[in-house]
C-alpha cells in the first residue's frame, strides 16, 4: 500500500474569526481544505482520510473521520482509518500553499535511518527568549527551524506514540514531538516560507494573493 495522507481539518479556527471551521474557510474561491487535497493527490497520494469537525463532509474521494478534542487527537483518529500503508503523512488543512514538490521532497527525504522527518523552513528573524517582557537570551539562528507540515513518519512509528494518554498527545503541538520525545530520529527538510500556516485574517489574505499568483 503506498502512503497514506492524513489531513487534520477538524479545529474551529477561533484566532481567524470566521464563522465555520478554518479548514472549510474559502480561500481562492474554494475551501481551504481543497488546496491540500489537491496537492497530495498531484505527488501520487491515492488514499487521503481527513479528520472532520462535527457536521462537516470529506472533499470526494477522501475517507472522512470525526476530528478529536486536539490536534493529536484528530491525528490519532485519521491513522486509525488509515489501512495498512508503511509511511504516513500528517498535513494541516490550515496550510493549504503545500505543492506536490513539497510532498515528493518529504516523501523521498524518509529513510530507514529516521523515525520522521518534518517539512521546515530556516528562520529569518532574529529569536528572543523571555521571561514576560525581559530579555534572557538570543537564541543562535543558524539552527532554528520553524516546523510546517506535512510531516512523514513510519506508520509504526507514529502509532506507537500514538497509543500514549491522552493528556500527553493534547500537550503535543506537532507530531514529530512525541518521536523526538521517546528519543527517535527526526530530520528537517528544508522548504519555502510560503508554506505558512492560515491562523489570521492576515494570514488568510496572503495566502490568496500567494495562490493567486501562482495561477498567473
Ligand atoms: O489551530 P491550529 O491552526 O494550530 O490547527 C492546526 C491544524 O490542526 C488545523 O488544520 C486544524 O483544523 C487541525 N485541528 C484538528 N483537530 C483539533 C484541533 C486542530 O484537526 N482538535
Amino acid at each position: 500500500m503506498g502512503p497514506v495522507a492524513l489531513i487534520v481539518a477538524a479545529g474551529r479556527g477561533e484566532r481567524l474569526g470566521s464563522d465555520g471551521p478554518k479548514a472549510f474557510v474559502r480561500c481562492g474561491g474554494r475551501p481551504m481544505l481543497e488546496w491540500s487535497v489537491d496537492a497530495f493527490r498531484a505527488a501520487g497520494v491515492e488514499r487521503i482520510v481527513v479528520a472532520l469537525p462535527a457536521g462537516y463532509e470529506a472533499p470526494a474521494g477522501c475517507i472522512g473521520v470525526s476530528g478529536g478534542a486536539e490536534r493529536s487527537h484528530s491525528v490519532r483518529a485519521a491513522l486509525g482509518a488509515a489501512g495498512d500503508p508503511a509511511v504516513v503523512l500528517v498535513h494541516d488543512a490550515a496550510r493549504p500553499l503545500v505543492t506536490a514538490q513539497i510532498v515528493e521532497d518529504c516523501l523521498a527525504a524518509l529513510t530507514a535511518e529516521v523515525d520522521a522527518v518534518i517539512a521546515a523552513a530556516a528562520v529569518t528573524d532574529t529569536l528572543k527568549e523571555a521571561d514576560g517582557h525581559d530579555v534572557v537570551r538570543t537564541l543562535d539562528r543558524s539552527r532554528l527551524w520553524a516546523v510546517q507540515t506535512p510531516q512523514v513518519f513510519w506508520t509504526a512509528a507514529l502509532a506507537g506514540v500514538m497509543a500514549q494518554d491522552d493528556a500527553v498527545l493534547a500537550a503535543a503541538t506537532d507530531d514529530a514531538s512525541l518521536i523526538e520525545a521517546g528519543g527517535g530520529r527526526v530530520r528537517v527538510v528544508p522548504c519555502p516560507r510560503d508554506n505558512f500556516k492560515v491562523t489570521t485574517p492576515e494570514d488568510l489574505r496572503l495566502a490568496e494573493l500567494v495562490l493567486a499568483d501562482r495561477a498567473r
